[in-house]
């Protein structure tokens, strides 16, 4: 990171009195290197952002968790600004990612959402049955507050670098919904796509139609780059993935572009993370994503990559297990198959809780320490 790097400053509700959250006077950006990445165009130093940087691996978030619901963070912006500022205070990446979760679309379609200790449920999943009870109407105001949350912390990033915001994709936010929960092989979700195709199509085509308006959204809040998590993708195959998954992720990437331009308001780049879909990388890069989020089973010397694309990964997320030597190989690798033009580092998946703190800085320094041009 640069060397005028400011002390970022946690918030508390009495921020919400100042007129923050309505203004868009963001600060400038010091940090673009994700996006100069995204482009295409070679950064001074490989931009570096884990999925779940802000989680229960950091002592800070544990901590603030005994004192606050995970929903209750989401919902109060101040909070979900805090918690995003977490790993930005602590370590050099090169993005904040707003902390949120892919349940808030069920949430805000009016199906109920938990969290257990084995993570989030739903007491009444999605049958054929209940499925006319799902609210779209109004469902982007009711996630109103996460655009609160990326308004202000867009501000209290004071430009130090580029925030992220996210949602699920539509099959996986459609396994979720039906599943009630995790789940081994998804056999029920899966079901609804041989047995009842209509239905499926009817939902994921709701699920894409707020997708759509929830990115469009949180660039209107001041997201400057957005992911898109596919993480239940490894469930199906080629040709599910055909009918039920890249129709809607291609919908989504051109819709998305589309309204921004009718609301005049810039595009920003798109990360689609398709989970265990790399059986169709090909077929991906040909949706009009920026970039393409590998997974960690992907060998990269077998990969078949776009020119038009920035591909992003893929550390095995338990290398960060691994003693500080080893890392670091690890990670020189990594970054000597990739190559250092339209790469973004990132791990294969999300970090894990009990990870240590030393290996995610052993992981941004070996990355940072690379020598670019
Ligand atoms: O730092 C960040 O990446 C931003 C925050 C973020 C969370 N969830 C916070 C969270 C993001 C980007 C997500 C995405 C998400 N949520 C995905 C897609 C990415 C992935 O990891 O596959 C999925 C599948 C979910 C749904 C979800 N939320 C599950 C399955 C779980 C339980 C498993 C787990 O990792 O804990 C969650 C809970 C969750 N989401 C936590 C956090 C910090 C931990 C819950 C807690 O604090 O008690």
């Amino acid at each position: 990171m640069s060397g005028d790097r400011v002390e970022l400053t946690f918030c508390d509700k009495s921020i919400y009195e100042t007129g923050i959250l309505t203004s868009k006077n963001f600060p400038i950006l010091k940090n673009n290197r994700l996006l100069k990445a995204a482009k295409g165009e070679t950064p001074d130093k490989l931009p570096i952002w884990i999925m779940r940087q802000a989680g229960r691996y950091l002592p800070e978030f544990k901590e603030l968790r005994k004192k606050h619901g995970f929903f209750e963070i989401c919902q109060e912006p101040y909070l979900a600004c805090n918690v995003t500022l977490m790993p930005i205070k602590r370590f050099d990446f090169d993005a904040a990612i707003i902390f949120c979760d892919i349940l808030v679309i069920p949430q805000a379609l009016k199906m109920i959402v938990e969290m257990g200790d084995k993570g989030p449920y739903f007491p009444e999943p999605l049958t054929l049955e209940n499925i006319h009870k799902l609210d779209s109407e109004g469902a982007i105001s009711r996630l109103d507050y996460v655009g609160k949350a990326i308004t202000l912390t867009r501000h209290k990033l004071e430009g130090a670098v580029p925030l992220f915001g996210f949602s699920g994709a539509p099959w996986t936010l459609m396994a979720f919904m039906i599943e009630g929960g995790g789940s081994k092989t998804l056999s029920k979700a899966k079901k609804w796509l041989y047995a009842h195709k209509k239905e499926s199509h009817n939902l994921l085509k709701l699920l894409t139609d707020v997708i759509i308006d929830y990115f469009v959204m949180q660039v209107e809040a001041g997201a400057q780059i957005l992911q898109l998590f596919d993480t239940s993708a490894e469930y199906l195959n080629k040709s599910l993935y055909t009918i039920y998954g890249l129709p809607y992720l291609k919908r989504i990437r051109e819709e998305v572009r589309d309204k921004l331009k009718k609301n005049n308001l810039e595009d920003v780049p798109i990360v689609l993370f398709a989970k265990g879909a790399s059986f169709c990388l090909e077929d991906q890069a040909k949706l009009g994503y920026e970039i393409l989020g590998v997974d960690w089973t992907v060998n990269i010397e077998e990969m078949k990559r776009d020119a038009n694309v920035t591909y992003q990964g893929n550390l095995d997320p338990c290398a960060l297990y691994a003693p500080k030597e080893d890392l670091e190989r690890y990670v020189n690798d990594m970054i000597k198959k990739f190559g250092v033009h339209r790469y973004i580092v990132n791990l294969g998946h999300g970090i894990y809780p009990d990870m240590d703190i030393a290996a995610v800085q052993t992981f941004i320094d070996t990355v940072h320490n690379v020598k670019v041009i």
